[in-house]
């Protein structure tokens, strides 16, 4: 059912350089930042469950609790009976669909049966008045009335009282992250030396977030964009945020522009994100560093470390924005770069609200941010820090969250993630140490990857847990507490998320090739391979399926790669019976209970995809591509709805060399368009419900 296409590239999880330049400011190419000395130790037990809550038209209404039960400890792959479908021999329901062969066609690749439709560009106007897309003349004022560049995280909200989940003709409200632009396949005869300030504006306004109304058609999944409706809005590198939580006018936020240190301007290099069971999107800033000039001047030592160890670096940044706002320049404003790097939690509903950065969630390099609630309706917030030996975080709220429907209702609820405690992980494994040899064989004691972990507390609230570190510190300074308290170093933790219905948490770890490498942390049972291109997916169970819990167990669910390698492993499934993934990056859930993973680069010579795998029962394991982008693209944002599929296509086109004039894709208008950054969906042509 598979083939296997030569490898293409070299670099990094198979990116191409100029994805690596943009996006991520080469962070793959220098050193990591994490040089602390900290090891590996750790501690117990668990088992799961959950609960989640379903929005309703802004407010909060149902919640919905979930069977499922089976200790991450204790079951063997295969035991835990779902809670839905997985009849023995069967794909399990939700994942009865011919799977996609890797290939690598400049298109969006979909399962026999199904279809697809582009439901917004970049480009295309949403605000009242906003012009339509004439590249060749844009401007920063067009551009901040149209949909941004490079769209990365979705979240669809219910409209009109409907929860929309089952298509049709219902609309819905589509909040999107616009990570980064690539100024080269933006402006024809663009001068990377030279850019002019409209370009560095039009570039602030490609940023950032928009939320659009978009509507369905009335017997297919096609969804379209409703302009200029009064909810559309778009949020960009220059609109104005409110700094909540602990650190919220700390002198480590103040600027010259803002000596409160309460108010920034922008979002920047917004990655994935979250839908919060209030009615809100969260937003992680990711790559950061990459906007802000001259770290390498900064004669201040202990500020200059302190840059560095958020990856800040070099003299001149890639698009030169430090020459048209200091703000962007740490000679003149040296704390601007630590008000980026947070949470920010918008209210979409609420067109005119001021967005927030949550500052008790911490500062890094923030993926993504999807809250669960415990029995008692606290919040807890799973967070990846993504870069090379990075750590894997969790944020419990103290309030609780209110189910009532009235304005104060939510007014409380958006004051959850200004309170609580905030925790870093440390995994420990209990399999002999001389089996993690780096190799990615399975340990001989269990036949697979486990062990257990804990929480460590960093601060609650204005208290710190860190000897040496104010609260403060904690919250702007979040990677050196987790260096302090010797968490655990992970290979590029991405999106986390709990399963609806089972509880257990997975957390996509891409890739980190510098494991093992001289110097650098070695192999431990979480992070199992040397040099590791493919990445891993880790799935934990919280003890007595408390998401609030300090302890947890957790095993490796997926070691990504080629099947036919055996440094890898599919949940015990029999590998000559799934598709290959490599580099899994953000992770969602069907109605049924099964994992959903988009992947960010491939080392086994196909595009990008999205795939489908049961977590639980006789098909635990069993990976199924559903589909593939095109040319350059990364796979971004999934939502799998009952009957529609919405992923994100991010960067189509950014191959190395590649420019307006000589693009690399044709997607997704053909020869002689733009190449366009575009939201997809996809359904199936009969009207039946997704890979049933
Ligand atoms: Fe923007 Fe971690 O991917
Ligand atoms: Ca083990
Ligand atoms: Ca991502």
């Amino acid at each position: 059912m598979r083939k296997l296409l030569p490898i293409l590239g070299s670099h990094p999880g198979g990116r191409s350089a100029m994805t690596c330049r943009y996006r991520c400011g080469d962070a793959c190419f220098h050193e990591a930042p994490n040089t602390s000395g900290n090891e590996y130790a750790g501690d117990i037990i668990a088992g799961a469950l959950s609960r989640r809550t379903m929005l309703r038209a802004g407010a909060v209404a149902g919640v919905v609790a979930v069977a499922g039960t089976g200790a991450c400890s204790g079951d063997s792959a295969g035991a835990v009976t779902a809670g839905a479908g997985s009849a023995k021999g069967k794909p399990a329901k939700g994942l009865r669909f011919t799977p996609v062969e890797p290939n690598t066609a400049d298109k969006v690749t979909v399962p026999e049966g199904y279809k697809q439709n582009v439901v917004i560009r970049w480009g295309e106007p949403i605000l009242r008045g906003a012009p339509a897309f004439d590249p060749k003349k844009q401007t920063a004022k067009a551009q901040e009335g149209q949909f941004g560049y490079n769209n990365d995280f979705l979240s669809l909200l219910p409209l009109d009282g409907g929860d929309g989940e089952r298509g049709g003709a219902r609309r819905q409200l589509l909040v999107a992250n616009h990570e980064y632009t690539d100024e080269v396949l933006m402006f024809a005869g663009y001068d990377a030396d030279d850019p002019t300030r409209e370009q560095a504006e039009i570039g602030w306004a490609a940023h950032g977030l928009s939320v659009v109304v978009v509507e369905g058609e009335s017997k297919s999944g096609a969804l379209k964009a409703v302009p200029r409706h009064r909810l559309n809005r778009r949020v960009t590198a220059t609109t104005p945020f409110e700094v909540t939580g602990p650190a919220a006018g700390s002198r480590w936020l103040r600027t010259s522009a803002d000596p409160e240190g309460r108010t920034v301007l922008g979002t920047l290099n917004n990655c994935a994100g979250g839908t919060t069971p209030w009615g809100t999107t969260l937003h992680g800033e990711e790559n950061v560093d990459q906007y802000f000039a001259n770290t390498e001047k900064v004669k201040d030592e202990k500020h200059r470390k302190r840059l560095e160890r958020y990856a800040l670096k070099g003299t001149d940044t890639e698009r030169k924005w430090e020459r048209f706002d200091d703000r962007f320049d740490v000679l003149k404003e040296p704390y601007e770069p630590h008000r980026f790097g947070w949470v920010v939690e918008l209210d979409p509903y609420d067109p005119d609200s001021a967005p927030r950065k949550r500052t008790a969630l911490g500062r890094f390099k923030h993926e993504a941010a999807q809250p669960r609630l415990t029995r008692d309706g606290h919040a807890v917030v799973y967070m990846g820090d993504d870069e090379r030996f990075e750590y894997l975080y969790k944020f419990v709220s103290s309030k609780r969250m209110r189910r009532g429907e009235s304005r104060a209702d939510h007014e409380h609820n958006l004051t959850l993630l200004d309170e609580g405690t905030l925790y870093v992980a440390k995994l420990t494994g209990d399999s002999p140490a001389d089996e993690i040899d780096g190799s990615g064989e399975l340990p001989s004691d269990d036949k697979e990857f486990d062990g257990r972990g804990k929480w460590i507390p960093l601060a609650t609230g204005d208290r710190s847990h860190v000897e040496g570190m104010t609260a403060d510190e904690v919250y702007v300074f979040t990677r050196v507490a987790g260096d302090k308290v010797g968490a655990t170093k992970m290979d590029r933790p991405e999106d986390v998320e709990a399963s609806p219905r089972t509880g257990r948490v997975y957390a996509a770890l891409t890739n980190n090739t510098d494991r093992g490498a001289s110097g650098k942390a070695g192999p431990d049972e979480a992070n199992p391979r040397k040099g590791n291109k493919h990445g891993q997916v880790l799935e934990f169970a919280e003890k007595d399926d408390d998401p609030a819990a300090r302890r947890f167990t957790w095993r490796l669910f997926l070691v990504c790669g080629d099947p036919d390698d055996p440094d890898t492993y599919f949940g015990g499934f029999p590998k000559d019976q799934v598709s290959p993934i490599s580099c899994p990056d953000n992770v969602t859930f069907d109605a049924y209970g099964n994992l959903w993973l988009s992947t960010d680069g491939n080392e086994l010579g196909s595009h990008d995809g999205l795939f489908g795998v049961a977590t639980t029962g006789p098909r635990r394991g069993e990976v199924r591509q559903f589909l593939t982008v095109p040319t350059g693209a990364e796979t971004c944002g999934p939502i799998v709805q009952e009957r529609r599929v919405l992923v994100s296509v991010q960067h189509p086109g950014e191959v190395d060399g590649a420019t307006v004039e000589e693009p690399a894709s044709q997607w997704p208008d053909g020869p002689d368009e733009y190449v366009r950054p575009s939201v997809v969906s996809v359904w199936r042509a009969d009207g039946g419900n997704i890979g049933v």
